[in-house]
């Protein structure tokens, strides 16, 4: 045990700092480099569930045309060589675990709970120490309703939970009405923890060819906020641990999510913009700030913020500018 220890999802990490699921954590000496930095885990590149139900060049070729998944993703499984990309992300995860110490999360896209959850009980197998599941149907389809939408993730949850006994965590979005009741309700289920907030692959128009780009690949430190919000207002209130994603760029980033009750903080776009040093330099500014405010352990001051614990809760629901500009 050392004073940056945590607890996530059942896991002992040396530190609160996980590095998230991304192009970052898809080759194996980068992965032992983020280590060799401070990571304390790492959520590998997410397979997808199109993959996992029909991993043949064609399909997936038929995806990438209709905008399915992320670009990168296709990037990273080189279609002329590489026809059945479930196996190679097993091999991977395998080879991952043999590389580093540090606990090997897998990771899931997924949209629907059909047809491919029995395969979370061949990451057992790997060795992989944990499963987060990647869920974001986009409500884009007018007849399917906000319940049925929720539906899937409750149905997800369930059959991945039921059938592997790895800690299965979940990572959404705050596209939901009544994101509290959301996020309560799926913490009470077997899940053993969720992670707020994803960020998404948004798209833009190039306005000279008509057409489509990807749009601010990389977070900035100013949308922290959203998922700080919410990790303050839900971590008294749910049963599992939470997870911040979005927005941490430095250590006081970590700081802030892990006063707001987070149990554990996800790292992607600063370390694409900065490089893997940054992880030791938020480790160098929270174990700093920590000793300026004399806490020896992380537990000390862990969810201080949150809106069980703090002094002005409205504070944390407060969403209206009400005289911000004219105030005297
Ligand atoms: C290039 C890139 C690829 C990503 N790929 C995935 C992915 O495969 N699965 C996933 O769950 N999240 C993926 N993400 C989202 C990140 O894990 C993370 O949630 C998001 O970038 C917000 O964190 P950040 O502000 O620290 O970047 C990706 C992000 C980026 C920038």
């Amino acid at each position: 045990m050392n004073k940056l220890s945590v607890n996530y999802l059942g896991l002992n990490l040396q530190n609160p700092i996980i590095v998230g699921s991304s192009g970052l954590t898809n080759d194996i000496h980068e992965i032992a480099e983020l280590e060799a930095r401070g990571a304390a885990a790492i959520v590998v590149k997410s397979l997808f569930e199109e993959e996992i139900i029909s991993s043949t060049t064609d399909d997936l070729n038929k995806m990438r045309s209709s905008g399915f998944i992320y670009p990168e993703t296709l990037e990273y499984f080189n279609l002329d060589d590489i026809d059945d990309p479930v196996s190679n992300y097993l091999k991977f995860l395998k080879d991952a675990k043999k590389e580093v110490k540090i606990p090997v999360i897998a990771s899931i896209n997924c949209i629907t709970s059909e047809g491919w959850t029995d395969f979370t009980k061949r990451i057992e197998d790997t060795g992989a120490d944990a499963i987060e599941l990647n869920v974001f149907p986009l409500s884009s389809d007018p007849r399917r309703s906000a319940e049925e939408n929720e539906n899937t993730y409750f149905e997800i949850a369930q059959k991945v939970t039921d059938v592997t006994k790895l800690p299965v965590s979940m990572k959404i979005s705050y596209f939901h009405a009544g994101l509290a009741n959301f996020i309560e309700r799926l913490s009470r289920t077997k899940l053993k923890g969720l992670v707020l907030f994803n960020r998404f692959y948004n798209v833009d128009f190039n306005l000279d060819t008509f057409g489509y780009s990807n749009s601010h690949v990389f977070s900035t430190p100013a949308e922290l906020s959203n998922s700080l919000r919410w990790i303050a207002i839900m971590s008294g209130r749910v049963n599992c641990d939470l997870a911040a994603s979005t927005g941490v760029h430095d250590g006081y980033g970590a700081i802030k999510q892990l006063l707001a009750g987070a149990a554990a903080v996800q790292v992607v776009s600063t370390i694409y913009k900065n490089g893997k040093e940054q992880i030791s330099f938020i480790l160098q500014q929270l174990e700093q700030w920590m000793n300026r405010n004399g806490y020896n352990s992380i537990a000390e001051f862990k969810g201080n913020m949150s809106y069980d614990k703090t002094y002005n809760p409205a504070a944390l629901e407060r969403v209206q500018f009400m005289k911000y500009f004219n105030e005297k």
